[in-house]
């Protein structure tokens, strides 16, 4: 059957991969409201079209920290890509590289920071989970450097895992032919199976609960490349992140596998964007699935957003074919609804383009 559509993956993977696996990529935490609100909230953001306005041709390329690329469709770090299919990170960095974006590798890739840049040239991000030995990092953000990667996704969400149940259930725990490649030599690769989620013990085990934001500060003393923080959901902390030296935020949930009943991310960005006043680009993962939620990311003044679910779900069907077509599809449906709302270019798309159900009436009822 045809895929006409990004979400289309998702039950082809169900059906490739093993219960384990699935769930892992699947899951939310706890209740999955948030994981469900994430898509949900989309829906209550409704367009405001103009018309007549010539949309023969347009341009969805932008720039990101300086680095010009083909679309604001990015690619977020999710961890254990080979579980998805053996080629793993090396595919997404390909299929990335092909359709002119940035890839985020996650800190917990099974492929090394240098094995995807030897996959050839592109743009890409490396995601950083702060280990409590120093060292550890100090030397990981070295080695991203030195690999050529071009700024530090922090994560900031994650001082202990969120409750994923089928996890807990599964035992989940990454397969024994598989290691956390970037930490392969420090002994830090592998991931014992416990009698809950693997992760979770390995997470309570080797990542620095104490993290704050004097270590963002610290960061920078460590590296020059460009720091974004990922997991931004507040006005109070988009401040103090940007006071801090962030050169970007990412407003993120996780994917909803942090704390469940945090708000859907575009229910967030639109405080973030406002405190971060133009100082820092703002960007947006979580539920983007169709060119509409790309639209309407930026319409609230993202920068650009990044998907998740749907490069692993891909990935499990056809590998870097299947990474390929749903950036296409992004990309495509994104310029379709660009032509449609009649903008030509990025920065045409503007706030009055939308109207979201938290706006006031526009227009007062006559009485
Ligand atoms: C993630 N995410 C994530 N984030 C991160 O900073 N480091 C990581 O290693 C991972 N790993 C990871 C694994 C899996 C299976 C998922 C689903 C997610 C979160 C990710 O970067 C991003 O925030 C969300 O995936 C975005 O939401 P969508 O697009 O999946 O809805």
């Amino acid at each position: 059957m045809e895929i006409t559509n990004v979400m289309e993956y998702e039950e082809i993977a169900r059906q490739k991969l093993p219960k384990m696996v699935f769930d892992y990529y699947s899951s939310g935490a706890e209740d999955q409201w948030t994981l469900r609100e994430n898509r949900n909230a989309f829906s209550r953001i409704l367009f405001r079209p103009r018309i007549l306005i010539d949309v023969s041709k347009i341009d969805v390329s932008t720039t990101v920290l300086g680095f010009k690329i083909s679309m604001p469709i990015m690619i977020a770090p999710t961890a254990m890509q080979k579980m998805a299919h053996p080629e793993g990170e090396y595919a997404t960095a390909r299929a990335a590289s092909a359709a002119g974006t940035i890839m985020t590798l996650s800190s917990w890739a099974t492929s090394s920071v240098e094995e995807v840049a030897s996959t050839g040239p592109g743009i890409r991000f490396f995601q950083l989970y702060v280990y409590k030995d120093r060292n550890v990092v100090a030397q990981l953000v070295r080695r991203a450097e030195r690999a050529g990667f071009k700024a530090i996704a922090l994560t900031v969400d994650t001082p202990r895992l969120g409750r994923r149940e089928a996890d807990i259930k599964n035992r989940f725990t990454l397969p024994p032919y598989l290691t956390l490649k970037n930490f392969e030599g420090l002994d830090l690769g592998k991931m014992d199976k416990t009698n809950d989620s693997g992760l979770a013990s390995y997470v309570a085990g080797q990542v620095d609960r104490s993290l704050s934001w004097k270590d963002v500060k610290w960061l920078r003393t460590i590296t020059k490349l460009p720091i974004l923080v990922k997991g931004v959901l507040t006005a109070e902390d988009t401040r103090i992140a940007i006071e801090c030296g962030a050169a970007g935020i990412i407003v993120s949930n996780h994917g909803a596998r942090q704390l469940d009943y945090v708000p859907a991310t575009i229910m967030a960005l639109e405080e973030v964007v406002r405190a971060a006043q133009g100082r820092v680009p703002v960007f947006l993962d979580g539920g983007v699935r169709r060119g509409t939620d790309v639209f309407k990311a930026l319409a609230l003044g993202a920068s650009g957003i990044f998907i998740g679910r749907p490069v692993l779900f891909s990935l499990a069907a056809e590998g870097e074919a299947g990474v390929r077509k749903v950036l296409q599809m992004l990309r495509d449906e994104f310029e379709l609804t660009m032509a449609l709302s009649g903008c030509r270019s990025l920065k045409e798309i503007t706030r009055d383009h939308i109207v979201a159900d938290w706006d006031a009436p526009r227009i007062a009822p006559r009485l």
